[in-house]
């Protein structure tokens, strides 16, 4: 097995407060994987320590099997990362964006890198616009073209597509699979679960700490569990009167139809109960989805967490 990541127990504080607490990853060369985790749960702070540009309090491992501590120059050349904001120059055109990052990690055959990947990016005719003139979705292509210039092995995104509409979402992350399918190694974070599920595997981090780790199959499997969907009409509304029922964990509607879920199967059944008379509804066991599971994992490391992290 050749790990592209191999990290253990990293730890960063800030002041008083420990905001990843013994973290540790392993991914495989050629994998996608979904970094997950409520806001301020402390992905963008890891996603920082890997790829060198911050330095963990404890801890260590390898990025592409050079040390995190002592070499942290050789993993930023090996290195993509794309940034949770929008990391290039708006007034500078598409061209002269791709053109400074080029030169900033001092590249040879710059006009050709940047020609191809014009070119792959299908912006050859609009190289002279300026980058600030982007649609939403076409910003995130550029900055992911920008942080492969220089053919890294690894690359980190940070959420990548947040505000970009589904079809725009679609494109960038088929050439995230592209990659992948040449080899190199993601690691990219992200609040969508359509996009988990486009993941190879997935980390979920609650306040620092890892909570799953695997496949969604895995996560789903590991879960421990159970969930109730009700269809019919008012199935919908059912969830704001089992929301706060006792062995409930979560209950939403989706469209009209209601799913519901809660770690012990008895004490689920017992709260859906009451409603399982109406001859209008039809209920029906189903398997948890990635959102339940990450709702309840939340709920889960918000009891755990000591004061000092809240
Ligand atoms: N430079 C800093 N100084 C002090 N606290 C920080 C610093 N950077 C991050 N933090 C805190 O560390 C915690 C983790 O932040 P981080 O940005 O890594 O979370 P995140 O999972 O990326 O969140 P989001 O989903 O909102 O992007 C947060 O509580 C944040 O306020
Ligand atoms: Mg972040």
């Amino acid at each position: 097995m050749t790990l592209a990541i191999d990290v253990h127990d990293l730890v960063k504080r800030y002041g008083k407060r420990t905001v990843v607490d013994r973290f540790s990853l392993a991914v495989e060369r050629g994998r996608i994987c979904g970094f997950l985790g409520p806001n301020g749960s402390g992905k963008t702070t890891t996603l920082r320590m890997i790829c060198g540009l911050l330095t963990p309090d404890a801890g260590g491992g390898t990025c592409l099997g050079h040390d995190l501590v002592h070499d942290r120059e050789a993993i930023k050349r090996l290195t993509g990362y794309m940034t949770q904001r929008f990391g290039l120059y708006e007034d500078l055109t598409i061209r002269e964006n791709l053109e400074f990052v080029g030169r900033v990690y001092g590249l040879d055959r710059l006009k050709a890198r940047v020609d191809q990947s014009l070119e792959q990016l299908g912006l050859t005719t609009r190289q002279s616009q300026l980058a600030g003139s982007l649609s939403g979705g076409w910003k995130q292509r550029l900055a992911l073209a920008a942080c492969v210039l220089h053919e890294p092995k690894l690359l980190l995104l940070d959420e990548p597509t947040a505000g970009v509409d589904p079809k725009a979402r679609r494109a960038f992350w088929d050439e995230i699979h592209t990659y992948a399918a040449e080899g190199m190694t993601v690691l990219v974070s992200t609040h969508y679960m359509d996009e988990a599920e486009r993941c190879h595997e997935i980390a979920y981090i609650a306040y620092g700490e890892l909570m799953a780790r695997g496949t969604a199959e895995d996560i789903i499997r590991q879960s421990g569990l159970f969930a109730y969907i009700a269809t019919g009409p008012g199935a919908d509304r059912l969830a704001l009167k089992l929301r706060d029922e006792p062995g409930v964990t979560a209950a939403a509607a989706f469209g009209t139809t209601l799913h519901v879920c809660g770690p012990d199967r008895v004490d689920l059944k017992h709260a859906i109960e009451p409603f399982r008379s109406d001859p209008n509804l039809v209920w029906q066991e189903a398997e948890p989805t990635l959102e339940d599971i990450f709702i309840h994992l939340m709920g889960q490391a918000r009891d755990n967490a000591p004061g000092a992290k809240a």
